[in-house]
């Protein structure tokens, strides 16, 4: 049976970077407070001729360079995405005309964090319809665009990047074993961020405000951890896997505690834990695709290894992926 086979990897992340020292200068904040809160370090930040869609182009070339095949091999483009270039047409729009995939349709998915997981699981559902279709999956952001700089709370924990993999049938025994996707919008207070502001005044809305992110961070925090760990735990069960079989895991890159929360309560020791929050911050859609590409290229998925995606956002929106390399 063809399942669903990543044939390639890539990201691409802009050239500045903005330390921990860098935000002193401009909030009252502390390199020890954010490091220990969330374990962040630096971040890149976007800069002229670095738009979301440039970044995603950039990362889908590697994973094409990689896969072996041309961009006019390409059958759909899906780019999970918050933070569009513009509003219409849609990054993947942009990204089809830039990398020259002329065959492919395109379009842009949000699902704000875990975006990459919801548009991976579409993607699947595609080449389990039609194996040969060859998917780029993308996740890219541009986050220092929509946070309030004079903002503590928010603006040290994101960062700009975006990461891509080539999607396909093979049967050689590898592939997207099962996933699964949840969301609850009663929540969406708790993490949001506004459109720019209507132009019909009778839909403008109350606390419209730029259309900054917005977070209540420690209720999230708190629900983000249980509801990834019981979305894991309900995957593994559901597939008669132990924990003890994964071979890497790859969460969502918020903040570092609540990857050792979720490390300690699934019982993931840390060698089988890829992180890369300290060097880009929370890069929403863009983390998982950033974090495999460079598991990827670091050598430490093989052939055969079991590879457990798990993500939290906005929405609030959340879920699993497993995958057999
Ligand atoms: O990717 C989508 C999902 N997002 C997440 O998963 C983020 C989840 N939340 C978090 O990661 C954490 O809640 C934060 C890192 C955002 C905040 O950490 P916390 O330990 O929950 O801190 P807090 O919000 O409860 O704030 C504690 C204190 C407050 O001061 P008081 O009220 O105790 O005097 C804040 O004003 O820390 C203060 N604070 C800061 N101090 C220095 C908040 N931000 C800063 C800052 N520098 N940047």
């Amino acid at each position: 049976m063809k399942r669903s086979v990543v044939l390639g990897t890539g990201s691409f992340l802009p050239r500045r970077e903005l330390t921990n020292a860098d935000l002193e200068r401009m909030v009252d904040t502390s390199d020890e407070w954010i490091a220990s809160r969330t374990g962040i370090r630096t971040r890149r930040i976007a800069g002229k001729g670095e738009e979301n869609y440039r970044l995603a182009a950039g990362a889908a070339r590697r994973a094409l360079e990689m896969a072996g095949l041309e961009a006019g091999e390409i059958d759909l483009i899906v780019v999970a995405t918050m933070t569009p270039h513009m509003t219409m047409p849609s990054c993947a729009c942009f990204v089809q005309a830039e990398i020259g995939a002329q065959r492919a349709f395109a379009y842009d998915l949000n699902a704000a964090c875990s975006g990459y997981l919801f548009a991976l699981d579409m993607a699947d559902k595609y080449v389990l319809n039609k194996p040969d279709m060859n998917i780029l999956v993308i996740g890219s952001e541009t986050l220092s665009a929509r946070v309030n700089w004079q903002d503590r709370n928010t603006c040290i924990l994101f960062g700009d990047g975006a990461g891509a993999c080539v999607l396909s049938g093979r049967d050689h025994g590898g592939g997207i074993i099962d996933s699964q996707l949840f969301t609850d919008g009663n929540l969406w207070e708790l993490l949001y961020m506004h459109s720019p502001k209507s132009l019909n005044p009778d839909l403008v809305q109350p606390g419209d405000d730029h259309g900054y992110i917005r977070m209540t961070g420690r209720d999230v925090f708190k629900f983000a951890v249980r509801a990834m760990e019981e979305s894991v735990t309900a995957l593994l069960q559901r597939n008669g896997i132990a924990t003890k079989d994964i071979g890497l895991m790859i969460p969502h890159q918020a903040n570092i505690r609540i990857i050792h929360k979720l490390m300690e309560r699934l019982g993931v020791p840390e060698e089988k834990v890829y992180i890369n929050v300290n060097k880009y911050g929370n890069t929403s859609a863009a983390s998982i695709p950033i974090a495999l590409d460079e598991a990827n290229r670091q050598g430490l998925i093989r052939r055969g290894d079991l590879v457990l995606f798990c993500a939290f956002g906005g929405g609030f929106t959340w879920g699993s992926m497993l995958m057999c390399w």
